[in-house]
């Protein structure tokens, strides 16, 4: 795993932020991702995670040591040098994934606290322009 982007907000990403990240994958790539981590036990809320020699997207959460139930997207809008931009912000029950501003998939929480999920990092083939953090909600 290749860290591109890592940020921390102490109080808790979700619910209440939104991620949005602009960004390109390269030529030759083969997958590119974003985790939401817990502050502790290294649980992986939410995992997405894109691979491009299949054209799926796989959603999971690292939750007691493991990886859980796959969620798998078909739609994959992602093609190599195609510039786009995700979103990712969470309500009290999902995930919600938009691309380009159109809502390809939600994910239903798999951790219950949602207050524990304080990390946020992009990863592998991916060439950032932006990442923003941004609060869209007042909980
Ligand atoms: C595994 C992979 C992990 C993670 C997981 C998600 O096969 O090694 O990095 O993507 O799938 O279910």
């Amino acid at each position: 795993m290749t860290l591109r982007f890592e940020a921390a907000c102490p109080g808790g990403l979700c619910p209440g932020w939104s991620i949005i990240l602009k960004g390109e994958p390269p030529s030759d790539a083969s997958k590119f991702g974003i985790n939401f981590l817990c502050d502790r036990d290294d649980q992986v809320a939410f995992h997405f995670n894109t691979r491009f020699p299949e054209s799926d997207i796989i959603c999971n959460s690292f939750v007691s040591n493991r990886w859980g139930q796959e969620e798998r997207c078909t739609n994959f809008p992602f093609g190599p040098e195609e510039p786009f931009m995700i979103e990712i912000y969470s309500d009290n029950e999902n995930f919600h994934v938009l691309i380009d501003q159109s809502k390809i998939m939600q994910y239903k929480h798999r951790v219950d606290d949602l207050k524990t999920i304080t990390r946020v990092q992009v990863t592998d083939d991916i060439n950032i322009s932006s990442v923003e953090v941004t609060k869209k909600h007042f909980y």
